[in-house]
């Protein structure tokens, strides 16, 4: 392709993503509920609404990873949608829901922003969802804000995302929020010389920055900060840079799902427990799902999360009984993805019944603002100042539980608020 070709293409590409941007700002969505969606392909539709009965569905669009690198992602988020529904039913306030579900085949950022806006222009859902990772919730922010529709986060941690539009609520975690109290805890347990490692980008930076705050405060000391790629990283090349230098002990945040049960497999291959060096981690490294694949070699390993399968309440014992009525048994363990989801559609019921179906996106966020219920993982509240999770965040250990491996909760940190705003 010549370079004249190349840029009127680029240029094409510019024009209909504006032209589309517009179309979400001046086709007065949120005015026009009524009017049913165009099917795909069929025009702009710029002949004047007719009017219509009162809208019977409540939409919702889901964007997330489904296939690639981070399929586990999207998977262990719809899995918490379906139990919700099985849940709870699939009518609220008298309203049909509707789940729209487009796969980003991400981490990709600029995929996911077209696929938010073309759910947004061309559904007219009432509100967006999924968003599993930081790249692809960033890169959707300015869609909730052009478009005044509610953006649940159910996953993505990065402390900074809730700053990104006014109608963008968080009902997952944030890495700062996990990693301070490790930090905190590593100080007071014996462990004076660490080494970090966390993935390249945005939720590793928070967790190497909130941990290492907290980990020196409490007179240790950080001899090694490693940043592994996002795309393949090799981890035993890592690990064994980390046996060389003979830390006490490793903290770890990597995304979970692939990642976390090879760097897993990489610190047991290098043998850095029998050299001595203890491992330490955000939950995402030893999730709920990957634990059975991980096996033995995580038993006995501290993290911090504010989510565990062994949570013992009624809430999640209802919880992981949905999941598996709704998913099968083949879908295995749910992970505090699946919790952030569930969470977040018991948040998006709430506020559509408040509003008796009628959904106004300045009186949703209103609504999220001010948001407390007990989910399966223990209590939780919206901040309304920030719109960003408070929760209790739990110090657990991988023990073996009726054969099973599970991260027992040995501590609590309750109440806690990002501290990384
Ligand atoms: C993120 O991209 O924000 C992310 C992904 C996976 C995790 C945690 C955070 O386990």
């Amino acid at each position: 392709m010549s370079h004249r070709v190349l840029v009127s293409a680029l240029l094409r590409v510019a024009f209909a993503t504006v032209a589309l941007a517009l179309a979400g700002a001046a086709c007065g969505k949120k005015a026009d509920e009524s009017r049913p969606a165009p099917a795909p392909g069929s025009g702009s539709g710029s002949a004047a609404a007719p009017a219509t009965p009162e809208k019977t569905t409540i939409k919702i669009g889901m964007v997330a990873s489904f296939s690639g690198p981070f399929a586990d992602v999207g998977k262990q988020l719809h899995g918490g949608i379906k139990a919700y529904l099985k849940q709870y039913g699939d009518t609220v306030a008298g309203k049909k829901v509707e789940i729209l579900v487009r796969d980003t085949t991400g981490p990709a950022a600029e995929v996911a922003k077209r696929l938010a806006q073309e759910l947004v222009v061309q559904d007219k859902v009432d509100f967006l969802v999924g968003f599993g990772l930081t790249p692809e919730a960033l890169a959707a922010a300015p869609v909730a804000t052009e478009s005044k529709t509610p953006m649940v986060i159910m996953n993505a941690a990065t402390s900074i995302i809730t700053t990104k539009s006014p109608y963008i609520v968080r009902f997952s975690l944030t890495l700062p929020q996990v990693s301070a109290p490790l930090g905190d805890w590593a100080a007071k347990n014996g462990i004076k010389k660490i080494a970090t490692m966390v993935a390249d980008y945005g939720p590793g930076h928070d967790a190497e920055a909130a941990f290492t705050k907290a980990f020196t405060a409490g007179g240790g000391e950080v001899i090694d900060a490693i940043r592994t790629p996002l795309a393949n990283p090799d981890f035993s090349s890592f690990i064994q840079r980390v046996k060389d230098k003979k830390p006490d002990a490793l903290f770890v945040f990597v995304p979970a799902g692939q990642q976390s049960i090879a760097s897993m497999k990489a610190f047991d291959e290098r043998g850095l427990a029998k050299a001595g060096i203890k491992l330490i981690a955000t939950g995402d490294m030893l999730d709920d799902h990957g634990l059975a694949t991980i096996g033995d070699a995580a038993l006995g390993v501290i993290t911090t999360h504010h989510y565990s399968v062994a949570h013992d309440s009624p809430e999640n014992k209802a919880f992981l009984q949905a999941y598996r009525d709704a998913n099968g048994a083949e879908a295995g363990t749910p992970n505090f993805m699946s919790v952030g989801a569930y969470d977040g559609m018991a948040a998006i019921y709430d506020v559509v019944k408040k509003l008796d179906g009628k959904i106004d996106p300045d009186k949703a966020m209103e609504l999220f603002k001010h948001m407390a219920f007990t989910s399966p993982r223990g209590p939780i509240s919206i901040d309304p100042e920030t719109r960003d999770i408070v929760q209790t965040v739990y110090l657990r250990k991988v023990e073996k539980v009726n054969g099973e491996l599970r991260s027992v909760e040995i501590q609590q940190f309750p109440n806690l608020k990002d501290p990384g705003k």
